[in-house]
């Protein structure tokens, strides 16, 4: 289980960081960002355009009556944060990187809790998020650019069947991975060479798997940037490449 990632390591957290345009990064993770995005070019808008799903899902979820959220895979706090979203609401946030840790003073307020904790260990998060959340109440649980991590030899399939299985009827599931479904092929060929031993791109029918018992919200499995989305200029999806849906535990 990786529970540290040093200086020295490229860690997704900092990378990711960078990538917004934080400075919470090392060069490690800044010479990562930039071959990356040498290559791939439109990786920074993928970020943001996958913040941009999480606050439209977490406002969707808000105006559904949820009040209570659970977010793995918090990353390094940046501007429009869980609670910040949804002003007032229960807050459980969680990730496995140190530096996630080290900043989660920022992410703490009246009704917040940071749990060091891995996707890949759901119980230790759900016994934590017990002390915040009240799970007879519906919880949005938010894993958003974060399963994608998860490679399908570490179950991610599983570990997310007990968290929602965890969750009271009325809660939702709010997802984004990265696909290759819309890339060329040259670009899903240098993607795969480049990444493949850190990410698991996923299609729709694969990703659907995560939605296995719950009712899938209005549009469905669809690129990120669409999803309940206003903007009436998206970006391609192949130039963001990835997934977002919200089910509906029944
Ligand atoms: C790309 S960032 C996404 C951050 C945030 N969810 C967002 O959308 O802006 C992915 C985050 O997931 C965390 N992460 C990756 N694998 C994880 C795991 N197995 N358990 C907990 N956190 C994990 C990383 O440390 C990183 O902070």
């Amino acid at each position: 289980m990786t529970d540290s990632v040093p200086s020295t390591e490229v860690s997704s957290a900092r990378r990711y960081n960078y990538w917004l345009g934080g400075t919470d990064n090392y060069p490690v993770d800044r010479e990562s960002g930039d071959a990356i995005a040498a290559r791939f070019p439109s990786v920074p808008l993928a970020a943001r355009e996958n913040r941009k799903f999480l606050g439209r899902a977490v406002r969707h979820l808000s105006g559904l009556g949820v009040r209570q959220f659970l977010d793995i895979g918090t990353g390094i706090p940046s501007a429009g944060t869980v609670h910040e979203i949804a002003p007032g609401a229960r807050v459980v946030y969680a990730d496995h990187d140190p530096l996630v840790l080290a900043h989660a003073r920022k992410l703490l307020s009246g009704s917040t809790a940071y749990l060091h904790g891995d996707l890949r260990e759901p119980e230790p998060i759900l016994a934590g998020a017990r002390g915040t959340l009240d799970f007879t109440q519906p919880i949005g649980l938010l894993l958003i650019a974060i399963l994608h991590f998860a490679k399908d030899h570490d179950q991610p399939h599983t570990h997310v069947s007990t968290l929602v299985e965890a969750l009271p009827p009325g809660s939702y599931l709010a997802v984004t991975n990265a696909t290759l479904d819309f890339a060329a092929p040259d670009d899903a060929a240098d993607a795969r060479r480049m990444l493949g031993h850190e990410m698991e791109w996923r299609s729709a029918a694969e990703l659907g798997r995560f939605f296995d018992g719950l009712d899938l919200v209005e549009p469905g499995i669809v690129p990120v940037s669409d999803w309940h989305a206003d903007e009436s200029d998206r970006p391609d999806p192949a130039e963001v490449s990835s997934y977002g849906a919200v089910g509906r535990k029944p």
